[in-house]
């Protein structure tokens, strides 16, 4: 038996700890494996799969920035039918939960991938990315509420026992308008938050940093906004509706991890952490464990959305 670092119940799925490897900054999990004991970790979140293959933005597509970095990779991802073959049944194979990232530029993408992930039965959960515009009116589904109410509505149906996470965009103005369209259609878990749109211009050449103009700022930077985030919608509408929510954004330190469960996260995600230093989940996960027992709890639950506000 593996050791068990603080255990989790996220939507019905026990997890070992609450640490998961965020979409997009592990691959497509087997790649984490080479560093990190993926048994240290509660789950590992796959990076987001489209219906067809997708080469993404063109270079520089990741650069630094003072505290966090700043990315346009553009779903680069091999496609479903390669994900499905060559990908699917390595990462199933790894010691942790498998979390698989669904993105799409159309309800019918979305719902393709989400059948083939429900249909391969060892994906006991799904993230839907909805930070993509969707073609048809150029619009994010993630930024208006009847866009993504529209988009679960038709998704719900295609997964089976599948959980479904609902992963938000912090672009926008109401945070919690969102999040109630994600729960009112169905949504089993919600991730916040994505990356916050941002941009970096070389004042050498005046030319943007990344290919393709503005990109997604991650990493310490971000995660008061996060902490923000988790906390109004946890407050507003996740707490009473019994949604969990996995807290993400900035996560370095145990520390970061406890703000994220006290604004309300029942799990916390580390994504531009695991390019510094892929071991640092291990860390978090101690940090939380000995603040659990030194707060006088026993589960990580009895501190969620426990902030004094
Ligand atoms: C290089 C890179 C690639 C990413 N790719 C995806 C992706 O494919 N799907 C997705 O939902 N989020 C993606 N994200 C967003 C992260 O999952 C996470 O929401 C964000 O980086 C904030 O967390 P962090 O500050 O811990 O990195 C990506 C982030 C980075 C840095």
């Amino acid at each position: 038996m593996k050791p068990t670092l603080l255990p989790v119940t996220l939507a019905g799925v026990p997890l070992r700890n609450p640490i998961i490897a965020a979409a997009g900054t592990c691959g497509y999990v087997t790649e984490l494996a080479d560093v990190l004991a993926p048994a240290a970790l509660g789950a590992i979140v796959t990076k987001s799969i489209t219906r067809e293959p997708r080469v993404g933005n063109p270079p520089w597509r990741i650069i630094d920035a003072r505290h966090g970095m700043l990315n346009a990779v553009g779903l680069a991802n091999v496609g479903l039918d390669g994900f499905v073959a060559d990908k699917l049944p390595a990462a199933a194979g790894v010691d942790t939960v498998i979390i698989g990232s669904i993105a799409g530029n159309s309800i019918d993408d979305y719902v393709a991938v989400a059948a083939a992930f429900d249909a391969a039965d060892t994906l006991p959960l799904v993230e839907l990315n909805v930070s993509c515009p969707n073609t048809s009116d150029g619009l994010q589904f993630g930024e208006h509420p009847a866009g993504l109410r529209a988009l679960l509505s038709a998704v719900r149906p295609a997964l089976g026992r599948t959980k479904m996470i609902v992963k938000l965009s912090p672009n926008v103005g109401d945070i919690v308008a969102m999040a109630r369209a994600a729960i009112d259609g169905g949504a089993d878990a919600i991730t916040l938050i994505n990356t916050v749109s941002a941009l970096a211009i070389d004042v050498d050449t005046r030319q943007p940093r990344l290919s393709r103009g503005a990109g997604g700022l991650s990493g310490p930077a971000i995660h008061p906004i996060a902490v923000r985030m988790v906390w109004q919608v946890y407050d507003a509408i996740a707490r009473d509706a019994g949604v969990p929510i996995i807290g993400l954004g900035g996560v370095v330190r145990w520390q970061d991890a406890a703000e994220l469960v006290l604004a309300g996260a029942t799990a916390v995600g580390m994504g531009t952490a695991l390019f510094v230093d892929p071991r640092l989940p291990l860390r978090v996960a101690r940090g939380l464990e000995a603040w659990v027992k030194k707060q006088g709890c026993r589960t990580l639950d009895e501190l969620t959305g426990e902030v004094a506000m």
